[in-house]
């Protein structure tokens, strides 16, 4: 039954329901005015005692919000047991009707995030998170001006289901940022996340994530990579696809460190500009570091919530939307990444706090891309030579006092998005191209003068014997290219693309005319997996092959083995000597239900390498994008060990094992210097890892790294004769 009046508000209409409280149309007799009552359920009050005095005093701060994009609050009160809120009445409409009409352009986009993103930093500046942006929060008025509603309303009601030492997170699923569904610790960043899927659901007129249930789309913010936005809306500019990656980065420092880096981005692509270096560049942690994302809503003791409060089941019963759930946080726990599962084994989940305030990326720094804009960023930057002598080539020249250890001479790998070679001490660097554009899967062929890296969707060569790059070829329909690995013969590659892998002989000349997943299918003896045993369809991150060739392995995303049905980066190791999909042999997957990493409760692998025989190395992520717990893994023993060669210390990424299979070189950033940290190299003994012995980093130029989150991908040159 409709209230005729609450407070001194005379009650006209009710003008509808969210996921917890009913919004009235009411009249202000003392100033004259229209507004909207929003009536929270008397539940809260009743059935936590602690409520009152928290509504009072975040009402007080939510209040204090006087921001031109942000919807008035003009007062609190309680009202017969009803705590309510009486905010500025809104005529028109809001964004989730506007959605639900048509699809917006970029440029409609671009200025209602635009009126709206002063108003969100501003917030976030005082500590104020919304935590439950989505556009049905985001009301017009009767000009049209975008004013964000409902700002820290969220928090409040969840004084009743408790927090994070509690048992549950209030939320709505579809908009819930990783770290939110996971309970672990949200900033304004967790805002931009919203920002990010509210974008994404601005321009495709769909959510990017979508299941059946909440808690199954929870889960998929936690576990599944961040769909591309131009598979859903191929008319977008493609650097509209960076900009949602980093808006709904799983990693908060990934993200855009505030709404109005987003909007100058977002405004920039839809003026027609390619994005600069600096605008791609993430930020997130360079504000964290300043203190300007609080982590909690000041005033708020954490700890006041009971750790018995019980879920509530009203909303269901009370016709509340079912899309706002209360999802319990110790399932979530364990789905997130195990924490709860295996709290003795693995570091808190929070570990994740010193990383958001420690780590940096300077403003010159090399922008990350994905793989959608690096195609485009570096077919337009690399002036492309006519390939001129085969690769195959014997080599005309030696460096005759190159060093050799471990088996190997020289290095190859990625700073600031440019290929360096230097010998294996770290003497002679010398940077080989200068288009910066993104660079991965770097390898050496076996003629030991020709480097193979991907840069977008297309397979690069240098040549050291005419120093020069060059495409080997493009795969420009393929949605990704993520792997191109050559045998160690020479005479086969395996190439992931697209969630599928294809094992084709491999010959320079004939790869040139290789474009598409047909001239795959159109090569002699092509193997196209998956098969029924490698699961459908296969992120693939990185693939490797063993040191006779008759073996491959690759890190993927898929479902994990470990019997749940939720999604982890992971190792398998095929026999597909015969490639038939019928008989295709699993041999090993891990982590699994082989081990649990420590550091893995995001599932997120960064990178492996394999010796070839039977050791895998690989490295968790903890910070900076990929950097974490460094381990060895036997598949033959199912022995995994951790290791901390460096001091005791995280964090590290990118292992290679030396061709002989003696020496590891890795990169590694001291966790315990936050922001400061540099990168550096490491070539050591493997016999000596977990020695406790002194190792020295291979001496670079000064400030030779200057993007903490950038992968090194190394490559080892076999020693030449
Ligand atoms: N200040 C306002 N002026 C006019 N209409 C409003 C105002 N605030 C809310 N409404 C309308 O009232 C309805 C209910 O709003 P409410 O905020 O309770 O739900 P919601 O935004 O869908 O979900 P949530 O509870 O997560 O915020 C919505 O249709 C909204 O458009
Ligand atoms: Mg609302």
């Amino acid at each position: 039954m409709q209230p005729v009046k609450i407070g001194r508000y005379e009650i006209k209409s009710e003008l509808g329901r969210g996921g917890m409280a009913t919004v009235y149309r009411g009249y202000d007799p003392l100033f004259e005015r229209e507004v909207a009552v929003k009536v929270l359920p008397s539940e809260l009050l009743h059935s936590d005692p602690q409520f009152k005095l928290r509504f009072e005093r975040e009402a007080k701060i939510i209040a204090s919000l006087e921001h031109p994009s942000i919807v008035p609050v003009y007062d609190v009160g309680e009202d017969n047991g009803q705590p309510y809120f009486v905010m500025r009445y809104m005529n028109g409409g809001s964004l989730s009707e506007r959605i639900k009409a048509k699809i917006l352009t970029i440029d409609e986009a671009v200025k209602i995030l635009a009126q709206l993103a002063p108003g969100m930093d501003e917030a976030h500046t005082k500590g104020i998170i919304h935590r439950d942006l989505k556009p049905s929060n985001i009301l017009f008025d009767g000009k049209g001006v975008p004013y964000i509603s409902d700002f820290g309303i969220a928090k409040l009601s969840q004084a009743q289901s408790g927090n994070v030492t509690g048992s549950a997170i209030i939320g709505t699923p579809a908009y819930m940022a990783p770290e939110q569904a996971q309970g672990t610790g949200v900033d304004g960043r967790t805002d931009i996340y919203a920002v990010g899927i509210i974008l994404f659901e601005m321009l495709t007129g769909r959510q990017p994530y979508e299941a059946d249930t909440p808690m199954a789309v929870a889960f998929k913010h936690i576990t599944d990579p961040v769909p591309q936005i131009l598979l859903s809306n191929p008319n977008l500019p493609e650097d509209v696809e960076p900009i949602i990656q980093t808006a709904m980065a799983k990693n908060k420092d990934d993200r855009f460190a505030t709404a109005g880096d987003l909007v100058d981005s977002l405004r920039a692509v839809a003026a027609g500009q390619k994005l600069t270096a600096e605008q791609l560049t993430v930020r997130g942690a360079v504000s964290a570091g300043k203190g300007a994302l609080p982590t909690v809503v000041k005033g708020v003791p954490s700890k006041t919530v009971k750790s018995d409060a019980k879920i509530p089941d009203a909303p269901a019963k009370k016709g509340f939307n079912i899309w706002f759930v209360v999802i319990p946080v110790v399932l979530l726990g364990m789905l997130g990444g195990g924490y709860a599962l295996f709290s003795g084994i693995n570091p808190p989940v929070e570990t994740e706090a010193p990383v958001a305030t420690s780590s940096s990326a300077p403003a010159t720094d090399i922008p990350e891309v994905t793989p959608l804009a690096t195609e485009t960023t570096s077919a337009s930057v690399i002036a492309e030579t006519a390939t001129t002598a085969p690769p195959t080539e014997t080599p005309t020249q030696a460096a005759p006092a190159v060093p050799k250890i471990g088996g190997a001479d020289k290095i190859v790998l990625v700073a600031n998005n440019e290929l360096w070679l230097m010998n294996v001490d770290g003497s002679d660097p010398k940077q080989l191209t200068t288009d910066g554009a993104t660079k991965n899967d770097l390898q050496w062929l076996p003629d030991g003068q020709t480097i193979l890296f991907l840069s977008g969707k297309t397979v690069k060569f240098y040549k050291i014997t005419t120093d020069t790059v060059d495409t080997l070829t493009t795969f420009p329909s393929a949605v990704s290219l993520d792997a191109f690995q050559v045998s160690h013969d020479g005479k086969q590659v395996m190439i992931a693309m697209s969630n599928e892998i294809f094992v084709v002989p491999f010959d320079f000349e004939t790869m040139k005319n290789i474009r598409t997943r047909g001239n795959l299918f159109g090569m002699e003896g092509a193997c196209i997996l998956p098969t029924g045993k490698t699961n459908a369809a296969l992120a693939v991150r990185e693939a490797r092959w063993s040191a006779d060739d008759k073996l491959v392995a690759w890190l993927y995303n898929g479902v994990d083995a470990a019997g749940s049905s939720i999604q982890a980066e992971q190792v398998s190791v095929f026999n597909i000597q015969d490639c038939k999909p019928e008989t295709i042999d699993l041999i090993d997957n891990f982590p699994g239900s082989r081990f649990s990493p420590v550091g893995f409760q995001t599932r997120i692998m960064p990178d492996f390498d394999w010796d070839g025989l039977t050791q895998f190395a690989f490295n968790t992520s903890r910070r900076n994008n990929g950097w974490g717990e460094f381990y060895i893994y036997n598949y033959e023993n199912h022995k995994a060990t951790l290791l901390h060669p460096i001091d005791n210390k995280c964090c590290y990424r990118d292992a290679r094992w030396s061709p002989d299979g003696t020496y590891l070189l890795f990169a590694f950033q001291d966790i315990g210097l936050g922001a400061e940290a540099v990168s550096l190299l490491y070539y050591v003994p493997v016999g000596e890892l977990n020695t406790g012995a002194n190792f020295k980093p291979i001496p670079l130029p000064e400030g030779f790294f200057k993007n903490p989150k950038e992968a090194p991908q190394p490559a080892l040159r076999p020693a030449q004769p």
